[in-house]
């Protein structure tokens, strides 16, 4: 979703802003611009299109020391130059970034115009700029404060005025921003990864904070004019985990880093000696660990079908109830909250509106809610009661494939650590994570032998629909598969449960829609292979992901994809690898954006 970034030094501010919304490009977004205090004026460039379309009418010669600067994902106004940020008020004299929505903004629009106003975009963050200019009597900071309580919505805003060069005035609201302390020059930006590249040092402004900042001083305040003492923390990553490293792609990259991702997420937190997990961050006591008599796990996207391969395990194997529940749809349902009942909130980015806010219903009902987190420092992490990092690194590009491996990861370590204080013995135990032990390596020989996937994808790839199945465990699997292609090659794809498909998609099937089976050797094998007899019987051409030998499989379907035999309990793992690289490869087929794809965002900060 919109990116900001701010600078306020002694270095070029076109220089740094660009470099800064060069980063920011892995959130999606459909229109740039910077805004840079050149000589006491503003000035302002925007385009339509991609920060390579900005760089190229930005003069070389632009010559400022302070600027501000954005990535625009379109909510409201079509995608344009116009409704690009940054936006400015009609006197010229105040410029603004925004993300977030203005629920009021037409109200407020109203008032303006007839105060006479005149404004130039469609969109709810221009009438900020025209708000803050009509408040201000010669304070940046105090007009921004008095704007607060008028603006109904969620922002993050960076603003500048004429009248005060070298200072930017930062205001936070559910989206998130972050103050970046450099030397003699500091750094706004609404993700750490804008401002990596120059400094570590930062803090996180909360909801309702103000800072406002100069090339060497900054100012955090509330809303009533208190001053707040913030910490300064450190970012924990390197600025080679936010490039390509030699990879095409992101995407690429994250998925073949997921054998160090996994072992980064389980590091230290298995405990041989008890065959069980370690979980230091839930900050529960044994004896409340052992009080829960129901868990219920809420995210979006990938990191929901995570959570699905995460209740199945805690139900299955630590015989807690548990379920997954869609975060957009928690927060409207009046969520009844059980006493004894632990959540679990899971999202890679932290910022995920969606589940933001379920977090906080949930958490006002008086839920215990833990968080599964990838960012650091991000909203969700810092305002759960707890809760677990995943350690991933940063995932930059919009699919997610590591985080989901790394968020499983945590589910296993916590299936084995509930598992063992009730009904799991020693030796079941040890044999699960033997299992997750093995994994890293078996995903390696997965990912060394990636030409089956890839000349499938040059063989399936002009396909327009297809269908992912699965059974037990590896069902949400299938849904992570069917999410990958559809997100990242546009080929429309379904998953479901294998045996549900009698009940309606297989109506779908013909010598034009194939299948994908997920085809591990439990218990459900059998039942599984009655399906796919059931699609060869109607001419669906079927892709199996199967277990090495299996030649049962082989025999019935028209493609393998192999993989190691293990557990059974851990063939989500496995059963992933070749669905992302399905995904990944069809999408080059067809020439996609992969990292990029289209209308898509990777920070989803908007309900
Ligand atoms: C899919 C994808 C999205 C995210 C979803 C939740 O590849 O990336 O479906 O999983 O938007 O995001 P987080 O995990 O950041 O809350």
């Amino acid at each position: 979703m919109c990116g900001i970034v701010g600078y306020c030094g002694p270095g070029p501010a076109s220089e740094v802003l660009l470099e800064g919304l060069k980063r920011l490009e892995y959130r999606g977004y459909d229109s740039a611009g910077i805004c840079v205090d050149v000589d006491d004026e503003l000035k302002v460039i925007k385009k339509k299109g991609k920060i390579k379309d900005l760089k190229e009418i930005v003069p070389e010669d632009l010559d400022g020391h302070s600027g501000i600067g954005h990535t625009r994902w379109a909510t409201h106004g079509e995608v344009n130059d116009r409704n690009a940020h940054p936006h400015m008020d009609d006197s010229g004299k105040v410029v603004l970034v925004h993300n977030g929505i203005i629920e009021n903004y037409e109200g407020i629009k109203r008032r303006l115009k007839k105060e006479g106003h005149t404004f130039l975009s469609d969109t709810d963050s221009e009438v900020i700029a025209h708000l803050i200019a009509s408040l201000y009597q010669g304070n940046l900071e105090a007009a921004v404060r008095k704007s607060a309580f008028l603006l109904k919505g969620t922002y993050g805003i960076a603003v500048m005025h004429r009248d005060e060069p070298g200072t930017i005035v930062g205001i936070r609201n559910g989206s998130p921003l972050v103050l970046g302390i450099g030397d003699g020059e500091m750094f706004l930006a609404s993700d750490v990864t804008a401002i990596l590249a120059h400094t570590k040092q930062v803090v996180y402004l909360e909801d309702k904070e103000i800072v406002t900042i100069t090339a060497d001083t900054y100012r955090t305040s509330d809303y009533y004019e208190q001053e707040i003492e913030k910490k300064i923390e450190s970012i924990g990553w390197e600025l080679e985990q936010i490039e390509k490293d030699g990879y095409e792609y992101f995407m690429e990259k994250e998925i073949w880093e997921q054998p160090e991702s996994i072992l980064r997420a389980v590091q230290g937190r298995i405990d041989r000696e008890g065959a069980t997990g370690h979980l230091g961050g839930l900050n529960m006591t044994p004896r409340q660990l052992l009080n829960i008599k129901r868990i219920y796990i809420v995210a979006a996207g990938t990191s929901f079908y995570a959570g699905m391969v995460g209740a199945f395990l805690l139900e299955s194997i630590a015989r807690i109830p548990a379920s997954t529940e869609l975060a957009s749809e928690v927060r409207y349902k009046n969520p009844v909250v059980e006493p004894d009942a632990l959540y679990f909130v899971v999202s890679q980015s932290g910022e995920t509106a969606d589940t933001l806010y379920a977090m906080r219903e949930l958490q006002r009902k008086g839920a215990t809610v833990l968080g599964i987190c990838n960012v650091v420092g991000s909203t969700i992490a810092r305002e759960s009661d707890g809760g677990v990092y995943i350690h991933s690194g940063p995932e930059i590009a919009v699919a997610s494939t590591k985080a989901f491996t790394s968020q499983i990861s945590v589910f296993y370590l916590l299936t084995l650590l509930l598992a063992r204080m009730r009904h799991l013995s020693f030796e079941d135990g040890l044999e699960i994570v033997d299992a997750i032990e093995k994994v890293p390596d078996q995903i390696k020989k997965i990912l060394e032998k990636t030409d089956t996937i890839r000349s499938l994808a040059k063989k399936y790839a002009r396909y327009t629909n297809f269908l992912f199945l699965g059974r037990g465990l590896n069902y949400s699997v299938a849904l992570e598969g069917a999410l990958k292609l559809k997100e990242i090659s546009y080929i429309h794809a379904e998953g479901y449960s294998s045996a549900e498909i009698k009940h309606g998609p297989i109506a779908l099937i013909n010598e034009t829609t194939p299948s994908l089976f997920l085809v591990p050797d439990d218990k459900l094998r059998d039942k599984v292979i009655n399906n796919i007899k059931e699609v060869k019987a109607r001419s669906g051409k079927v892709i199996a992901v199967a277990v090495e030998g299996d030649n049962e499989v082989a025999g019935i379907v028209d493609d393998v994809i192999w993989i190691p035999k293990t557990n059974p309990v851990v063939y989500p793992y496995l059963m992933v690898i070749p669905l992302q690289l399905f995904a990944y490869y069809c999408a080059l087929e067809l020439h996609r954006d992969v990292d990029q794809p289209r209308n898509l965002a990777k920070s989803v900060t908007v309900e």
